[in-house]
This record gives C-alpha cells, structure tokens and sequence, in this order.
C-alpha cells in the first residue's frame, strides 16, 4: 500500500480555522446556585458573544455551537418551552450586534419542529447577516448528526427517484452536499466543556478528523482566557487525516 502524503498543517502554531463547541454544563452550574436549570441556559446564552468576538483574534473563521439537540425535546415541558423563549430573546438582542460586527449567522438542524415564529426570526437574521464574512457563526437548533445524515439521504433518494441524479454519481462528496452544513468546511477542533467526554450526535459527519478537546469548566464559565488556552492546545497536536508520517 502506498504511503499517502501526510497533511499535517504546515506550521504547528497555525490554529484551527473552524471551531465547534458542545456548551455543556448549564444545568450543573445554576443547580451549584441553587437556581433554575434556566437560570444556567441564559448564562450560557451570556457566553457566546464573547467567544464570538474572540474567533478572529485566533483566527478562527468558523464557530459552530450546539444550542438544542434532536433529543433535548426528552427535557420537561418548562425547561424546552423556556429554552424556546430564549432563543427567540437572543435572535432579537443580539442580531444588531452580530449585523455590526460582521458576524454571518446561520442555523443548522430540522425547522420543521420549531416553532414559526422562531423560524421566521432565524430566516430574517441569516438574510440580514448574509453579507457578512469576518466570522461565520452556526447555531445548531433541533440538530442531530444520525437525523442529518437520514434526511440527507432521503433528499438524495428523491433526487434520484425523480431521475434528477443516478445512484453511480453518489459518493461522499454528493452526499455531503446534501446536509445542513454543505456551506461549511469540517470542524478542526470539536470542544466539550464539562466534563462529558461524548460527542451526543454533534457533526457526526464532519468530525470524521476532527480533533477533541473535553475539558472540565461548566459552560457558562467558559471564558475568552480558556477558549485561547483550549486553541492553543490544539497548535501542539498533528493532524494526519489517516495518513502517515513521512
Ligand atoms: C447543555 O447543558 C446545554 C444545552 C442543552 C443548551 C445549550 C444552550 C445554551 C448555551 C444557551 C442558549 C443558546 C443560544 C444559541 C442562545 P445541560 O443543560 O445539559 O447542562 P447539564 O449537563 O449540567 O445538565
């Protein structure tokens, strides 16, 4: 077998270009409060526009964040309900603020679910932020990797059963242009924080050569300090994509 060539970035102080995060540990840190479960969600909320306005100081291009899995529908009726409200209260505090600091935001994960009123208010910020470049944030809203790839694959079997696409063309390339994040280039670095080392259903495609920092701090502790030790962290690892050294 032939020794591919090794892809290892050519130098190691480069950081990860394309960042995803499971912001994990909000319960954990307003149940430590004795407060609400909620009470941690809108910290956590609080969080992300400071890591948001640190990517580009690292270069970081891309910051994908996993706001409401597929099977965070499980939690009570309050805690979903009030989660619901909070991204609609973020949508509407935070777009002027994300539109002036050239952030472009958009959603990935199945609408079909969400409430409509949510749904117009995500639509309206990714067609008002769609001009922008300095960062591209993803929220991951009703997302789910397995559920990804199965509608995915159900919108390809259209395609092909409408004769629009032969089965001979599918490879991985087609298929990944069928998911959410056909817009987007694979993660680099997937961060954990928490505690938890599990990846529950985040990008399970894209992550294939994604490096994994799980890391102790509860999400809404994370801060601007941790996130550039977390990233320079990943300057000491090499990545060989499967190849190797040469
Ligand atoms: C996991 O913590 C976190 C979530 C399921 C929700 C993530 C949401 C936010 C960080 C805030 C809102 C986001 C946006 C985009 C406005 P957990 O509740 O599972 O914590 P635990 O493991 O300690 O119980």
């Amino acid at each position: 077998m032939s020794e591919t060539k090794v892809q290892t970035r050519p130098d190691t102080s480069d950081g990860p270009r394309h960042v995803a995060i499971i912001m994990d540990g909000n319960g954990r840190w307003a149940q430590m409060r004795g407060r609400p479960r909620l009470f941690g969600h809108h910290a956590g909320a609080k969080r992300i526009r400071e890591i948001v306005e640190a990517c580009p100081d690292h270069g970081v291009k891309y910051l994908t964040i996993f706001a409401f899995s597929t099977e965070n529908w499980k939690r009570t009726q309050t805690e979903v309900a009030g989660l619901m409200a909070l991204f609609r209260r973020y949508i509407q505090r935070e777009a002027r603020d994300l539109f002036q600091r050239g952030v472009r935001v958009r959603f990935i994960g199945d609408r079909i679910k969400l409430d409509e009123k949510l749904v117009t208010m995500m639509d309206d910020l990714e067609l008002m932020t769609a001009g922008n470049d300095r960062v591209h944030l993803t929220i991951a809203l009703n997302y789910g990797g397995r559920d990804e790839v199965t509608r995915a694959a159900k919108r390809l079997a259209y395609e092909i059963e409408m004769g629009r696409l032969s089965h001979k063309d599918v490879d991985a390339e087609t298929l990944a242009s069928f998911l959410d994040t056909h817009f987007l280039p694979d993660p680099d670095l997937v961060i954990r924080t928490s505690g938890e080392a599990r990846i529950s259903n985040f990008l399970l495609w894209q992550s294939a050569y994604a490096e994994y920092e799980f890391i102790d701090t509860l999400w809404p502790d994370f801060t601007r300090a941790e996130f550039a030790r977390v990233l320079s962290l990943y300057g000491t690892r090499e990545r060989r994509f499967g190849a190797v050294k040469a």
